[in-house]
């Protein structure tokens, strides 16, 4: 029996309501920058940011919720999901995985679930992990879900480096089986990392290699740094050979590529890996410029942006490219799918758990 593909089936996405431009946080955090430069610098006007409420998993439940509609939409009937998938560098707790309580509150009793830390470049992880899972024949219906919280759970508001780059949000895909030749239709990838380079973007402390209360930490180290430059440089480099790669795999030239959707961390950064790759910017597609950078939830909630916006004909050759903190990065071509994206507000947890 011919292995079966796995086939984007669902699409969904949830963002937090409170829409900050860069005036207001600049205003707001005291940030040694402007507006226009943040505009002109990175493509970002604005992002939506979680209020201290909300958490990754509140934003991860909805937009997993959503997907599942926007599935029996599509199907005609309900799928459920037989193992969950999230990929969040923001998790609830450090201790346990959220995925489990995201799979409990969508009422996935007892499905495996599991969270993916692969920063920025982690839904592609996750998408691969799960793409395998199918083509195996070891579960069905995966629901891949990239979400985070990065403005209340990693970044100090008044470091410019990092305050005016990121938003939070959530998107998630549900795949199911079926064949190559089919919108959704998931067909190769390319994974990669360099940890040698782990230090151009990390958060220093609050993990086993320097624990809380270690001497001569500061308040600065529990939050994430980056080198930006060292960090553009290698986005830029790695998304290329990765896209690359990806497309030789696919037996595409980069002039095949009906859409690419990349990680939004800086348009500079889209703009110069689509030049290498010869890709036009007509065929680039991206809402960096409303939500900023979501990091694990940047190419689902593209994705889905694009989708509902009808800027891609379902069944387009599309490649995704994405890259962040471990160094980690990866690329990804499909064909576009044809789910109609759905879109849902979080609601917070209605339990803490059970206690000891
Ligand atoms: O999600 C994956 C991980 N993150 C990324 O992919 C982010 C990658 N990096 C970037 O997006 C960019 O490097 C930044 C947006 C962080 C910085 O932009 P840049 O164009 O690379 O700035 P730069 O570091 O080359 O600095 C150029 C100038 C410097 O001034 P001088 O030395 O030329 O006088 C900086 O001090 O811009 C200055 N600068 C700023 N000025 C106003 C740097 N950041 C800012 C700022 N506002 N926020």
């Amino acid at each position: 029996m011919p292995m079966p593909a796995a086939v984007l089936c669902g699409l969904g996405s949830s963002l937090p309501k409170r829409v900050v431009p860069n005036s207001r946080l600049v205003e707001e955090n005291g940030l040694a920058t402007d507006s226009e430069w943040i505009l002109r610098r990175t493509g970002i006007a604005a992002r939506h940011m979680a209020d201290p409420r909300t958490s990754t998993g509140d934003l991860a439940t909805a937009a997993g919720r959503a997907a599942l509609d926007s599935a029996r939409n599509l199907a005609g009937s309900p799928l459920v999901p037989d193992i969950l998938l999230l990929a969040t560098t923001t998790p609830d707790h450090r201790c346990p995985a959220t995925a489990p309580e995201v799979a409990h509150r969508m009422g996935l009793e007892a499905v495996p679930a599991l969270d993916v830390n692969a920063a920025c470049a982690g839904f592609l992880y996750a998408l691969t992990l799960a793409k395998g899972l199918v083509t195996a024949g070891l579960y069905t219906h995966p629901l891949v879900i990239g979400a985070e919280t990065y403005t209340t759970a990693l970044v100090d508001p008044h470091d410019r480096d990092t305050a005016i780059l990121f938003g939070d949000g959530a998107g998630a895909i549900l795949l199911r089986p079926g064949t190559a030749s089919q919108p959704g239709a998931l067909l190769a990838e390319d994974l990669g990392t360099d940890g040698s380079r782990t230090g151009l973007v990390r958060v220093p402390a609050g993990g086993s290699r320097t624990p809380f209360g270690s001497p001569g930490t500061t308040r600065k180290d529990f939050y994430l740094v980056m080198n930006g430059k060292a960090v553009y440089a290698q986005a830029v480099r790695r998304i290329t050979a990765s896209a690359l790669a990806a497309l030789d795999r696919t037996r595409w030239s980069a002039d095949d590529v009906e859409a690419f959707v990349s990680h939004q961390a800086n348009q500079r950064i889209i703009d110069d890996v689509a030049g290498r790759l010869g890709v036009p910017a007509a065929r680039c597609h991206g809402n960096l410029r409303h939500v900023g950078n979501t990091a694990a939830a940047s190419i689902p909630l593209a994705l889905a942006d694009a989708a509902e916006r009808n800027l891609v004909r379902p069944g387009a050759r599309t490649l995704l490219g994405g890259f962040g903190a471990g160094l980690a990065w990866g690329a990804h071509t499909l064909h576009f799918p044809e789910a109609r994206p759905l879109t849902r507000s979080p609601h917070h947890a209605d339990h803490q758990g059970a206690a000891p």
